[in-house]
């Protein structure tokens, strides 16, 4: 059976391995999808080993995306703009393919939501490898985005690697608590940080949300992230977690491998209502 894999670390709360298999059921597709825990150390060595096994293809997770980038032979414009891997193809000709789907995963999922136009004015908290892995997308469907980071410089850096598809605007957090920026509207606000994850929220001011302002959380957890609580509290209505960008960027993953899109939209209705157990799953 054709082998593929997800390579993290941490990895064994990767939901990869249950969408894919869903993924396979639908379109009949005989694939055997594997979670690979990787020494923080031994990322390039674990992806060699893995092709030479006769892996076909894999998605890779936190940490190893801007890892991921450097080991590639040829790299899809998404990965080559945003400097971030996280999927991989064994071409017929042996050569390793490097796409990132984060994006076009995330644009696809803010499409369902009716949260996106060509027009939205998005800001992005975070300038990470996650944040980086989305503006491709976002700025070529059309949006306009601005940086807030915690870190000035690593948003400066985002721009700069844009720079020749779309002028990004950054600011430091303390012009955005400055009352004069505070007129812009935004129409998205996206948590690409990792505060969640310490079950943190990043500092912004109250008055950037809008009751109308739609946000969305590249993270998920059981019930709302501490941002999308925040958020909520606040008055907001329209409010997303990650699950849906997670189903949206395999799907396309997917489609590099096998050349099927699958129908993701029962899957994600699925995944929100919890209608299958993932614990009857087995791997
Ligand atoms: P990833 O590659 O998964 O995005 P990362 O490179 O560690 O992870 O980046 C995490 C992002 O979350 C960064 O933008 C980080 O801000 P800094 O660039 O200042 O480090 C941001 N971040 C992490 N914890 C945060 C917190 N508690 N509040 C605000 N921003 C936070």
């Amino acid at each position: 059976m054709k082998l593929f894999a997800v390579f993290g670390n941490p990895i064994k709360h990767s939901k990869s391995p249950v969408i894919h298999k869903l993924f396979a059921k639908q379109t009949g597709i005989l694939q055997n999808y594997i979670k690979i825990n990787v020494p923080i150390n031994n990322f390039s060595q674990s992806i060699i080993n893995f092709f030479q096994n006769g892996g076909l293809g894999a998605n890779i997770t936190v940490p190893f995306k801007k890892e991921a980038y450097k080991i590639c032979d040829i790299l899809t414009n998404r990965a080559k703009y945003s400097r971030t891997v996280n999927t991989i193809k064994i071409t017929n000709s042996k050569k390793i393919l490097g796409d990132n789907t984060d994006g076009i995963g995330l644009l696809k999922d803010l499409k369902n939501l009716n949260f996106i136009t060509s027009k939205s004015n998005i800001l992005l908290l975070g300038a990470g490898g996650a944040a980086q892995g989305i503006v491709y997308s976002l700025i070529k469907f059309g949006c306009n985005i601005t940086i807030v980071n915690r870190t000035y410089q690593h948003a400066k850096n985002i721009v700069q690697y844009f720079k020749n598809i779309k002028k990004i605007n950054c600011l430091k957090i303390e012009h955005l608590l400055n009352h004069l920026f505070n007129q812009i509207n935004y129409d998205i606000i996206i948590n690409a940080t990792s505060s969640s994850m310490k079950g943190d929220i990043p500092n912004i001011p109250l008055s950037i949300i809008k009751p109308n302002v739609f946000c969305y959380d590249l993270f998920y957890e059981n019930g709302n992230t501490p941002f999308l609580k925040w958020c909520v509290s606040h008055g907001v209505k329209n409010i997303s977690d990650g699950i849906g960008m997670l189903i949206e960027q395999a799907a396309y993953a997917f489609y590099l491998w096998h050349g099927i899109m699958p129908d993701t939209k029962k899957i994600i209705i699925q995944y929100k209502k919890k209608i299958f157990d993932i614990n009857h799953f087995s791997f």
